[in-house]
C-alpha cells in the first residue's frame, strides 16, 4: 500500500485537483450501519494473507478479521478481488468510533497497513443511497453523493484519479457533475467493463466508497422482446373473443328471432284454420256478405293448390248452404 500521493495538474490554468489516493481513510455512518472499505494492494501482495485490524495504535490493534481466518460471529467480512488488487472489509453494525488499519500480511517482515477512521453520526457528513452500483456496457450510471459541507467535492476512482467538474476523465469515462447544495451527483458516460471497481465520494475530510460492477446489457433486449410478444398477444386474443362473442350473440339472438317468427308464424297459421274451420258455422246466421268473400277465395285457392282442405271445405259449405244465393250471383 502506498501512501496518500496527491499532485496538481496545470492548477494555476484551470483549478482542477487531481489528486491520485490509494485508499480512504475517513468514512461516517449512522450507528448500526453496515460499511465497505476497500483497500488497495500492491501487485506483488496478491498472495499474501489480508486482514483487517482495530485499534488507534498500529503496536496495540487486535485482527478482526483474516483471509485465512475468517469472523465466525459475522461483524466483519473479508474479501480479496486478485483482478482489482483490492480486498474489502465489511463491518456490520457499526455502534462506535473505531480505527481500523488494512494489513497485507508480510513473514519476516514489517506489515504493509494502512489506516481508516470510522465515526459515527446520526448525520453524516458524507453519505450514497447504495454503496453497490450496477451500470451496463455502454450505458451511463448516476451516482449521488449526499454532502452536509460545501467542501471540495470530487469523485475518486480506487487507484486511480478524481474529478471535480463535469467532462474530465475518470478511469477512461467521461462525467458530467452537477452540484447541488446538499447532493452532487456524478454521471459516467459510455460504460466499459474495465470501469467496475471501487470509487468514492469526496468532499475533502470525509470519504464514501461505491462499488460499481458493468454488466452486459441483457435485460432490455429481453424485455423489449417480452413487451412485443405480450402486445401482439393480448393484440391477438383480444379481438378473437370478440369475434367470437359477437358472431355467437348474434346467432343466438338470430335464431330465437327465427323461432319466434316461426312460432308467431305457425300460430297464427293455425288460429287462421281454425277461423277457417270455424267461419262456416258463423257463416249461418250472416249469409250474404261471407258468401261473396268464400266464392272469391276459393277461386284464388284453386288456382294455387287446388286440392287443399280448405277449398274443399269452402265449396261444400257453399254447395250446402245456400244454393239459391250462389244461383243468384252467377
Ligand atoms: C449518456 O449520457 C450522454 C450525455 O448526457 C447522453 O448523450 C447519452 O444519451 C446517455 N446514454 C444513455 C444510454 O442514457
Amino acid at each position: 500500500m502506498t501512501s496518500l500521493n496527491c499532485f496538481l495538474i496545470l492548477a494555476g490554468l484551470t483549478g482542477v485537483c487531481y489528486c491520485r489516493k490509494t485508499t480512504i481513510n475517513e468514512v461516517q455512518v449512522v450507528r448500526g450501519a453496515s460499511i465497505s472499505i476497500p483497500c488497495l494492494y500492491d501487485s506483488k501482495y496478491e498472495k499474501h494473507v489480508k486482514y483487517l485490524c482495530k485499534g488507534h495504535y498500529w503496536r496495540s490493534c487486535s485482527y478482526a478479521v483474516k483471509t485465512n481466518k475468517l469472523d465466525t460471529n459475522g461483524n466483519f467480512l473479508i474479501q480479496d478481488v486478485k483482478e482489482q488488487k483490492t480486498f474489502t472489509v465489511t463491518i456490520n453494525h457499526v455502534d462506535t468510533d473505531s480505527y481500523y488499519w488494512c494489513v497485507v500480511e508480510i513473514d519476516g517482515g514489517a506489515d504493509d497497513r494502512e489506516f481508516f477512521h470510522l465515526s459515527v453520526s446520526s448525520t453524516p457528513a458524507l453519505r450514497v443511497d447504495r454503496q453497490k452500483m450496477e451500470g451496463f456496457r455502454g450505458g451511463n450510471i448516476t451516482i449521488n453523493c449526499y454532502s452536509r459541507s460545501s467542501g471540495m467535492r470530487k469523485w475518486c476512482k480506487l487507484g486511480g484519479n478524481c474529478v471535480t467538474s463535469s467532462f474530465q476523465l475518470v478511469d477512461g469515462r467521461k462525467v458530467i457533475i452537477n452540484k447541488n447544495h446538499s447532493v452532487y451527483s456524478v454521471t459516467m458516460i459510455g460504460l466499459k467493463q474495465e470501469n467496475s471497481g471501487w470509487y468514492w465520494c469526496d468532499q475533502g475530510q470525509f470519504q464514501m466508497p461505491v462499488h460499481l460492477t458493468v454488466t452486459e446489457r441483457p435485460a432490455t433486449t429481453l424485455k423489449s422482446v417480452t413487451v412485443t410478444v405480450a402486445t401482439t398477444v393480448t393484440n391477438v386474443t383480444q379481438p378473437s373473443v370478440k369475434e367470437r362473442t359477437d358472431p355467437t350473440i348474434l346467432f343466438i339472438s338470430l335464431g330465437v328471432l327465427i323461432v319466434i317468427v316461426l312460432v308467431a308464424c305457425l300460430v297464427w297459421f293455425v288460429l287462421k284454420g281454425r277461423q277457417a274451420k270455424t267461419e262456416p258455422d258463423m257463416e249461418k246466421t250472416e249469409d250474404k256478405v261471407v258468401y261473396s268473400d268464400v266464392t272469391f277465395q276459393k277461386k284464388k285457392t284453386t288456382e294455387i293448390a287446388p286440392e287443399s282442405d280448405v277449398n274443399v271445405i269452402y265449396s261444400s259449405v257453399v254447395s250446402l248452404k245456400q244454393q239459391d244465393r250462389r244461383v243468384k250471383q252467377k
